[in-house]
């Protein structure tokens, strides 16, 4: 399907327009302002095609792990156009009918959790889960209990508070002041770690929490918020016992576990959530990307029972309730197409073939890593999965960026997008990051692999 979806002259001047006006996201202008942008116009399963008519496979799921169930799902698209043509909005202050059996819905996947808080970002969702952590601490002692930990090498959002809680330095640099009440704590990235061979690295790497609370003082700390699975950080699945330490800590001291799963939710490791794998009960869940795999947008900040009842407070007490809002969290397309989105995963069976295609994925990673030194490690889970590049497999040194964008740029001039750690540490901006739809097929993963292949054969350190 090479061929131009507009006329020269109409796709010339569509080019024209978004060059002149608008501001893309992520990426540097200049080359833009010279070049051309891409202009994305049409997608179907994996394969998307731009405005020149070029067809892409598309292993990253919408450039950023988003559209889980794949492009041009009609029945996603109907079940939006039905609600917005009946309800379209009201404040979440009222319910609606799709938000109401989403949440149901949600929370027969989520045992431990019981309440759903609408908001339309990952980095809205998180910063709902900080608030209600500053307000139970204002609420049970004085504000005292308020400080937020965070790891290194996890992103939780944009927004000037969740990159405080950010753990890669070139995400936050020139946009502080940040948010005081932060504090980072080691990764747990074996890889890189001088006792990563360590049997109990999973164990120590988790006390580094630990020694973390103790420094800033258990009665001061609220919370912790964790990726299950960093991901733009360079898809680091935790070591064996992590998340059970973590949990031990976390009990010990009082500080509830916020999991972030904007980027491992609804079923993109094989489990509908990522902290599913780990025996982990977190406190706050929040989600968004993969929830409506991008067909409307909509986050969710999911708490216990527990938690939503510290807000319970008496209605003669005007004061002492969860005061937040966000407007879009009473869009009833989000919730609608949520919906639509998850019978998808479960008539379609997608969590089983995310399991069985992200094990086959890995595997010929393997053996990529078998003919290229430069791939110093593979790891991931499900349909997540990163390779890190290295110039020196003894050293682990990682490749410079610029290796890394030659390599983006050579899968995509043979027409398969992959992604990559981009512009988030000075040094580790060096790992391949997969994950294509939870719908791809053993041919996908072959072509994508392929890329790769060919990609990493004629690079020059
Ligand atoms: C783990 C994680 N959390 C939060 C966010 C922020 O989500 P959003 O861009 O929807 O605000 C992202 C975005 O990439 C993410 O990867």
């Amino acid at each position: 399907m090479n061929k131009p979806i507009l006329s020269a002259e109409n796709s010339k001047h569509l080019v024209d327009m978004d060059r002149s006006h608008v501001w893309h996201h992520l990426v540097q202008h200049k080359p833009i302002q010279e070049g051309a942008p891409m202009v994305i116009v049409e997608g179907q399963g994996l394969r998307v095609r731009d405005i020149n008519g070029r067809e892409y496979l598309d292993a990253v799921s919408g450039g950023v792990w988003t559209v889980n169930v794949g492009y041009g799902r009609e029945s996603i698209a109907d079940a939006v156009r039905d609600q917005l043509a009946q309800m379209c909005y009201f404040s979440n202050s009222a319910g609606n009918i799709p938000g109401a059996r989403f949440s149901e819905r949600l929370i027969e996947k989520m045992p431990g959790l019981s309440r759903v808080y609408f908001s339309n970002s990952g980095s809205e969702a998180n910063e709902k889960g900080f608030k209600l952590v500053r307000q139970l601490a204002a609420l049970e002692n004085d504000g005292k209990k308020h400080k937020i930990i965070y790891r290194d090498r996890d992103y939780h959002g944009t927004t000037i508070t969740a990159l405080s809680a950010c753990g890669q330095i070139q995400r936050k640099d020139q946009y502080g002041p940040f948010t005081p009440g932060f504090v980072e704590f080691p990764d747990c990235l074996a890889y890189h770690h001088e006792r990563g061979d360590d049997p109990d690295f999973g164990v120590l790497a988790a006390r580094e929490l630990e020694r973390v609370i103790l420094e800033e003082g258990p009665d001061t700390v609220g919370s912790v918020i964790l990726e299950p699975i960093t991901a733009g950080g360079g898809v680091i699945p935790p070591p064996p016992g992590y998340f059970e330490t973590v949990q031990e800590i976390c009990a010990k001291y009082g500080v509830l576990i916020h999991i972030d799963e904007v980027v491992c939710g609804m079923g993109r490791t094989g489990k509908w959530f990522g902290y599913q794998h780990y025996g982990v009960k977190p406190d706050i869940v929040t989600m968004a990307k993969g929830v409506a795999s991008g067909y409307a947008a909509i986050a969710c900040t999911v708490t216990t029972e527990e938690l939503f009842g510290k807000f319970l407070a008496e209605p003669s007490d005007t004061m002492q309730y969860f005061r937040d809002i966000s407007t879009f969290g009473g869009c009833a397309g989000g919730p609608a197409a949520a919906l639509e989105n998850m019978r998808i995963i479960e008539e379609e069976r997608l969590l089983d073939n995310v399991v069985a295609m992200g094990d086959y994925l890995m595997d010929r990673l393997e053996e990529l890593k078998d003919r290229h030194p430069i791939v110093g490690d593979v790891r991931g889970k499900g349909l997540f999965v990163g390779a890190e590049l290295v110039v020196d497999r003894k050293t682990r040194t990682p490749v410079d960026e610029s290796v890394m964008i030659r390599i983006v740029g050579d899968c995509l001039e043979q027409g398969v997008m992959i992604g990559r750690t981009n512009r988030s540490f000075p040094k580790f901006n060096n790992t391949i990051c997969l994950s294509p739809a939870l719908i791809c097929t053993r041919d996908d993963i072959d072509e994508i692999v392929a890329s790769i292949d060919n990609a990493l054969g004629r690079v020059k350190l």
